[in-house]
């Protein structure tokens, strides 16, 4: 059953507030905390002022607006952050009346709703058990000052705070990040963008005048902070405790801001899936070992700008199979194991209606939560799957691409992180037998091709009896 939503006393809250010059991938870094955090199952929300200035005056502000010497703009500003930062510490106290599930977890902004509303903005899993409720705090907070007063309000309301800051001085880095971000900004709406460009660059110019890095003097000696130098070069790390700060600190160092193509694929059709058998370790049928000797010529036909790749299948046999003939490296992770179906292994879903039928609809009402008698549950192959998606995250290296061999359920879990699903829909996501998938994440989403070999297979999805769950599956 569903525990309710109110955070439990003892629960952590942790404040995650940006800092940095704009520019410098703080909205970047806020989001794919957050994505990554909700998909572990946490609660986490951005509160991004941007936004918030963008609703209380308008999108389109020329730079002076950021001129420090403008007092009705410094004023205004001050008032949109505070009103952010309010609505952060709302959360903290009332995140228990946001609805339970199907709460949507997106990449589009998140922009405050007028009457500051906590429902509609929810940026979470279904966080039924995830005990962390993280907000990040998305502004530039660029004085020390200023930082302070967020210090402050959060330790009174019992928030853990931490810091972080990116700094950048490659300018062909940041001239990328604002062609890449900044320009199909609302703020640059049908705006000529050599002049948006320049006008950026000269919002820059205002921030850069009071600027104050962090500094392990300030509140006290007490901040903690971790600075994020040159994406990544170097890391500081400044007076960080607790689970999930760790957590994010790992996640931080394994960031990296031109992650690479992949490209998945589920096994070739099994003797088990023809027989509609869930689990077990069958071999390929006849037409799932077709599919295997078809897919070195539909991965080199797709490969785009890769020249070489590394293939991970699991450690059962139907992967194996199906990446026999790939002529690359491969290795066999134990983490990309297909769900562990327990005392249910082997047997159809109607023999599992049949067997345990409470546990069968127990399952169609929360299946990201079920675990099987003896094996696992979605949110258990969430946590098992973390590695591959830091690994994920981590790989860089230039024309090298990474192919997954693996399972319908573990594929969902990884194709939900990266397509920003909800835990409620993520055990439903379509991924059929006998098609590649490639994913290119982007700074703000990802894109998705498909590509597919003329050889059929049986279909394993079995939609969820909620219609909404399934409605973001391709036909
Ligand atoms: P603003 O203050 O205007 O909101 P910002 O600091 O939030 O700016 P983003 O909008 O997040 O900047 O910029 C996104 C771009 O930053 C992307 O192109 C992304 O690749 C890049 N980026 C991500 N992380 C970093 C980093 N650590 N250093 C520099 N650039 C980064
Ligand atoms: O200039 C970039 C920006 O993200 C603006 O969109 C936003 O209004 C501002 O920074 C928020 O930071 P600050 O609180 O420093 O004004």
């Amino acid at each position: 059953m569903t525990p309710p939503h109110k955070p439990h006393p003892a629960a952590t809250k942790v404040a995650c507030v940006m800092v940095g010059l704009p520019a410098r991938g703080k909205t970047y870094v806020a989001r794919k905390i957050a994505r990554y955090l909700a998909w572990l199952g946490h609660h986490s929300r951005i509160f991004n002022v941007g936004n918030y200035r963008r609703n209380a005056v308008g999108a389109v502000q020329p730079h002076d607006f950021f001129d420090p010497s403008n007092p009705e703009s410094v004023a205004m500003r001050k008032e949109v952050a505070s009103r952010a930062l309010e609505d952060m510490l709302l959360w903290f106290d009332r995140a228990g009346d946001a609805p339970a599930s199907g709460a949507v977890l997106t990449n589009s902004p998140i922009s405050p709703a007028p009457n500051r509303s906590l429902k509609t903005e929810s940026v979470t899993g279904v966080g039924r058990a995830g005990p962390g409720w993280v907000a990040v705090y998305d502004a530039t907070n660029s004085t020390a000052e200023r930082r302070r007063g967020i210090y402050e309000k959060c330790v009174e309301n019992g928030i853990q705070v931490m810091f972080i800051e990116s700094i950048c001085d490659k300018d062909d880095i940041i001239l990328a990040n604002i062609k890449e971000v900044k320009l199909s900004s609302p703020d640059y709406a049908g705006m000529d963008p050599d002049k948006a460009v320049e006008d950026f660059v000269r919002r820059i110019s205002h921030y850069s005048e009071y600027y104050e890095t962090l500094d392990p003097a300030e509140c006290n000696c007490q901040i903690p902070f971790v600075k994020v130098i040159n994406v990544g070069d170097q890391v500081i790390v400044n007076k960080v405790k607790g689970y999930l700060q760790s957590r994010i600190v790992y996640f931080l160092m394994n960031l990296n801001i031109t992650p690479k193509c992949f490209y998945f694929t589920r096994h070739g059709e099994s003797l088990f899936n023809v027989a509609g058998r869930i689990g077990g370790d069958a071999d390929l049928s006849p037409r799932g070992q077709d599919f295997a000797r078809k897919l070195p010529t539909l991965i080199t036909e797709n490969l785009g700008g890769e020249t070489q790749l590394t293939v991970w299948t699991s450690t059962l046999k139907r992967t194996i199979q199906t990446a026999a003939y790939l002529p690359y490296t491969q290795i066999q992770w134990k983490q990309l194991d297909e769900l562990d179906s327990g005392v249910c292994d082997q047997l159809t879903y109607e023999e599992i209606a049949e067997k345990y039928p409470q546990d069968f609809s127990e399952r169609d009402q929360d299946k990201f939560n079920y675990r099987y008698h003896g094996g696992e549950s979605y949110r258990d192959l969430v946590q098992r799957l973390e590695p591959v998606i830091m690994e994920l995250e981590r790989h860089h290296e230039r024309d090298h691409s990474i192919l997954i061999v693996g399972h319908q359920a573990v594929l969902r879990a990884i194709y939900a992180y990266f397509l920003n699903y909800s835990l409620d829909e993520l055990p439903y996501v379509k991924i059929p037998l006998h098609a590649v998938v490639k994913l290119t994440p982007k700074a703000y989403g990802c894109i998705e091709e498909r590509f597919t070999v003329d050889v059929p297979a049986v279909d394993t999805h079995r939609p969820s009896p909620h219609p909404a769950l399934n409605a973001k599956n391709k036909s």
